[in-house]
């Protein structure tokens, strides 16, 4: 198959390789001249794993890259729209980058293609595109418009595309419902998997993942309804934690004990900082405006961003809490992306947790494996100074805050952090540690939904203690 894939952000550029990845022929289209430039070149724009391997591999024969939309589109069967769709300030998802797209795919048309939201969008967006394409002159026979949502995470998203749990198309056409079926069959068929050199299964899915077929406004809400879901366990979660913190329970063992029911599952269980991204915040805002539009008020999703928000304040007074006062105090923060694996900024907990910090006129002493280039330009602040490693940040700083949860994090040397360290506080907003192995090693630790716990110490340098005290019931 011949596809355009217009929008080279996250998602476009993750499907532009795996498309090719899987035997087609790519375009992989942005309107952002410099940008192509640069991956003509083999410049790789984000983080993400495998990414780099794939458009080596496919660049210069099954995949190009292009800034002429219309050609483009003229040269393929189906294309992919995954183009940005970011809030309006009234919440709702601003659309007028699809709208764009599809005004220009429509002049462009001569033959029978299919057109596919692959961005998140709002129900009845394919009908919207449709609308306006036969309103710039597009013959009804010559195209479809069809929802084929991404279920991708950042720092996945080679993997969650080549072995997804379930590809969803949304066609209200058989016509356009096969060519679908067509270009996932490498995936559905099994035959990919089959190859050599495929990229690694890392997930746990079942294969070969199953196709579901459903009208394009179900596809459109699945999208919404599955975002919506995950940012509702998390925060259900997060509230769950806060009442673990209230009564001296362990929020891991309450996770473990209502995960391992298979109608709850223990993924996305995680209590921690809050969810961020460039998808659940704007994704929740845009499916309660959209319910609202239907005449539907969503409370529970206000309730899931309001619960969002508290936990960055309720980390804020677990840090005064644990340094009495903050002002001109040393921080080292371990992360400043939304998540690990990723060198994603937006929306992330990280940056906002910093920023209230700053605004108390800490010092922050900041390390992130991937996000502090995106970071130093979004701070633009000159009292965060960005370290190499988490040994440099803690060196001499007051406490160590945990705020994103990359996987580095949580095998630190212990007594080499210690010593860094001016005091041996850790505040850990993504539960990485264990608190009785941080209290044998000398720590006083306070996480999320767990009891603080702190080593019989008082002084540095004093030798580690055995014993730790458990504080539970500490009312945050
Ligand atoms: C999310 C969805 O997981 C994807 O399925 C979807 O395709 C994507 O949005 C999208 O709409 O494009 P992503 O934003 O990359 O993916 O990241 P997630 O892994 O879902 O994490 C989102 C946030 O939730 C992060 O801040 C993460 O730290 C937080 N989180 C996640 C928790 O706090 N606890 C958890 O248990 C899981």
């Amino acid at each position: 198959m011949r596809i355009a894939v217009v929008g080279s952000g996250y998602v476009g550029l993750v499907a532009a390789a795996c498309f090719a990845e899987i035997g087609h022929e790519v375009i992989s289209v942005d309107n952002d001249v410099e940008k192509i430039g640069l991956l003509k070149q083999g410049t790789v724009p984000i983080h993400e794993e495998f990414l780099p391997e794939l458009l080596a591999r496919h660049r210069g024969h099954r995949l190009s890259f292009s800034s002429d939309l219309r050609q483009s589109v003229r040269e393929s069967q189906a294309v992919f729209i995954a183009v940005g769709t970011p809030s309006t300030e009234l919440g709702d998802a601003d659309l007028s980058y699809v709208e764009q797209v599809s005004r220009e795919v429509a002049q462009a048309i001569d033959e029978y293609k299919i057109v596919v939201e692959k961005s998140t969008v709002p129900v009845f967006t394919s009908h919207w595109i449709r609308r306006v394409m036969l309103l710039d002159g597009a013959d009804p026979e010559h195209f479809d418009v069809a929802s084929n949502p991404e279920f991708l995470r950042e720092g996945t998203a080679v993997c969650d595309f080549l072995y997804p749990d379930r590809i969803v198309v949304g066609a209200d056409t058989e016509r356009c419902a096969s060519v679908l079926r067509q270009i996932y069959e490498p995936l559905t068929s099994g035959d990919y998997y089959k190859r050599e050199g495929v990229i690694p299964n890392v997930g746990r899915v079942q294969l070969p993942p199953p196709i579901i077929v459903t009208s394009a406004k179900s596809a459109e809400l699945i999208k919404h309804a599955s975002n919506a879901f995950l940012a509702t366990k998390i925060s259900f979660i997060n509230a769950v934690a806060n009442i673990c913190e209230a009564v001296g329970a362990d929020i891991k063992e309450v996770c473990d004990g209502i995960g391992s029911d298979s109608r709850i599952g223990r993924r996305f269980l995680n209590p921690g900082v809050g969810y961020g991204g460039s998808c659940f915040p704007k994704d929740l805002k845009a499916f309660s405006s959209v319910a609202r539009e239907t005449g539907y008020d969503f409370r529970m999703l206000q309730e899931v961003m309001n619960i969002n928000a508290e936990q960055r304040s309720r980390f804020l007074r677990k840090v005064r809490s644990a340094l009495w006062t903050l002002k001109g105090k040393k921080l080292a923060v371990l992360g400043l992306a939304f998540k690990g694996g990723t060198d994603d900024i937006r929306e992330s907990p990280a940056i906002e947790i910093v920023k209230s910090l700053l605004k108390e006129s800490c010092e922050i002493r900041a390390f992130d494996p991937a996000a502090s280039e995106r970071a130093r330009e979004a701070l633009c602040n000159d009292n965060v100074t960005y370290y190499r490693t988490a040994y440099e940040a803690a060196d001499h700083a007051d406490a160590l805050l945990i705020l994103t949860d990359w996987p580095e994090f949580a095998q630190l040397d212990l007594p080499r952090l210690k010593a860094a360290l001016t005091y041996p506080i850790v505040i850990d907003g993504r539960n990485l540690y264990d608190p009785a192995a941080m209290a044998a090693a000398g720590f006083i630790y306070s996480s999320v939904g767990r009891p603080d716990v702190q080593a019989s110490i008082v002084r540095q340098n004093d030798k580690p203690e055995k014993s730790a005290i458990a504080t539970p019931g500490k009312a945050q």
